[in-house]
């Protein structure tokens, strides 16, 4: 049997916050969220101030900060309104994600070769303030060499489109883009970047993802608040975690 390190659970309390802005009201709360996953075994708090506010706002950053004893993460986008923000609050870890307006969700990785000179000035006074800069990207090895040349700690892969393969049942490429997160996650931690993962996991997707040797954290978010519908969110932040602890021992 091989244990490996044990990997990180960053949970993403953005959907508690989508419920409680689609009736201007003040419940459910994304502190009390965040707290109650604190106590539940949550290892991070990660929270996405989007350009529109559609997930947490302003106000909920700093009583996230004031409420937590674990690490928060917080996702933005790059801009100069988002930097001030985060330079402001200095969190443990800045997650820099693509946004667009129209989408759902973060539909995509950062194109970090293609903006490369503007993210190395960007994250620089980031990293000078102490927080962990994270670039959410695709497995691609063009994207994950970028990343390590504008001096971020961490690269984020996105694992949206397994996940949407897994649940489409195309097989064929599941497979294949699984082989290709696993490869890249190794390629990453060579070049001497931290790695995790995120994006639409799943109780039965997680495994394979968290069993790769070199991952630290998974940021988790949309599931876990649906599971916790039915089963509470304690008890979903529970499984995820013995879901997780398995696939490191197994
Ligand atoms: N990681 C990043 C960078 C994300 O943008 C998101 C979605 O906000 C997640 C992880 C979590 O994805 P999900 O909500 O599908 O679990």
């Amino acid at each position: 049997m091989t244990i490996l390190t044990d990997v990180r659970l960053g949970v993403n309390i953005d959907h508690v916050a989508t419920i409680r802005n689609a009736r201007g009201s003040m419940y459910p709360d994304p502190i009390e969220a965040a707290v109650l996953a604190q106590n539940e075994g949550a290892d991070g708090i990660t929270a996405h101030l989007r350009e529109d506010r559609r997930h947490i706002r302003d106000e909920d950053i700093d009583g996230l900060i004031a409420a937590l004893n674990i690490p928060l993460n917080f996702e933005m986008a790059a801009t100069e309104e988002m930097q001030k923000i985060a330079l402001k609050h200095k969190p443990h870890a800045v997650c820099l994600v693509p946004e667009k307006r129209e989408e759902r969700t973060t539909e995509g990785g950062l194109d970090v070769l293609k903006e490369e000179t503007k993210l190395e000035a960007f994250i620089k006074p980031l990293n000078n303030a102490g927080c962990r800069v994270s670039l959410f990207i695709a497995a691609v090895p063009a994207q994950v060499e970028a990343a390590k040349r504008v001096g971020a700690a961490v690269v984020e892969l996105h694992t949206g489109a397994y996940c949407d393969y897994y649940y489409e049942s195309k097989h064929s490429n599941c497979e294949a883009e699984f082989e290709n997160l696993k490869k890249m996650c190794g390629y990453a931690h060579s070049l001497g970047l931290e790695v995790h993962a995120g994006h639409g996991l799943t109780f039965e997707t997680v495994g394979p993802i968290a069993a790769f040797p070199e991952l630290k954290e998974l940021n988790i978010g949309h599931f876990l608040i649906s599971d916790a519908v039915f089963n509470g969110l304690g008890a979903s932040i529970k499984k995820m975690k013995k879901l997780i602890e398995e696939a490191r021992t197994s």
